[in-house]
């Protein structure tokens, strides 16, 4: 590694995110997961807005350990539905991550509801020397009345981005990550580093 190499650490411990941001970002950064960077600890993710969770990821690892940290909390808002499952979007049925679970909830929620509008939406904090900055990504989009394609993760069967007649899911993935709240919100965290 040379000495001029900023290292950043992903608060998350998913290698493959951690791979994706660092073709992004190329060689003058390097970046570590969670455990790679030397903490084990599981940060709870007890904030109400995508804001707050990754705000206090950011600012745990950036205390404890000192690193440039990027921190990212994402979900799905649905405006029948108040704006749920919002934040709880892993476990909106209850456990952690059952994608299809989560699904059926939420289908059977919106049915017979005539509005299906809904976005996507990623908050970035990017704690750097101290300081905190925030990016967010939003994708609008509509809930389908039932599942439709194999690809994506999550909610991905369900939502069909504005201006598209395929569900994130029916799309292939580099079509979805330039359009997607996720990908909108890394593009500006991209342009904010590399200045
Ligand atoms: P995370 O903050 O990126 O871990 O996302 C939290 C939850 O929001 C995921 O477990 C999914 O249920 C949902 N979610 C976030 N991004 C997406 C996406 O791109 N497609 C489908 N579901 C998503």
């Amino acid at each position: 590694m040379s000495a001029s190499k900023s290292l950043l650490c992903l608060a998350t411990n998913n290698a493959h995110k951690v791979e994706e941001l660092q073709q992004m970002l190329g060689d003058r950064f390097e970046v570590k997961t969670m455990n790679e960077a030397g903490c084990y600890d599981d940060i709870e993710e007890t904030g109400t807005t995508f804001e707050e969770n990754s705000k206090l990821k950011a600012v745990y690892i950036f205390d404890k350990f000192g690193f440039d940290t990027i921190a990212d909390d994402s979900g799905l808002e649905v405006e029948a539905l108040n704006n749920e499952p919002g934040v709880y979007s892993a476990r909106y049925a209850g456990e952690h991550g059952n994608h299809r679970k989560n699904i059926e909830k939420l289908l059977a929620n919106l049915q017979g509801k005539e509005n299906r509008r809904a976005r996507f939406r990623t908050v970035i904090t990017f704690m750097s020397g101290g300081q905190t900055h925030t990016f967010e990504g939003v994708v609008n989009g509509r809930i389908t009345e039932e599942q439709r394609g194999t690809g994506g993760f999550g909610y991905d069967p369900v939502f069909i981005p504005e201006g598209y007649g395929e569900t994130f899911a029916e799309m292939p993935a580099e079509t979805k990550n330039k359009i997607s709240h996720r990908g909108l919100a890394v593009q500006q965290l991209l342009a904010f580093i590399k200045k």
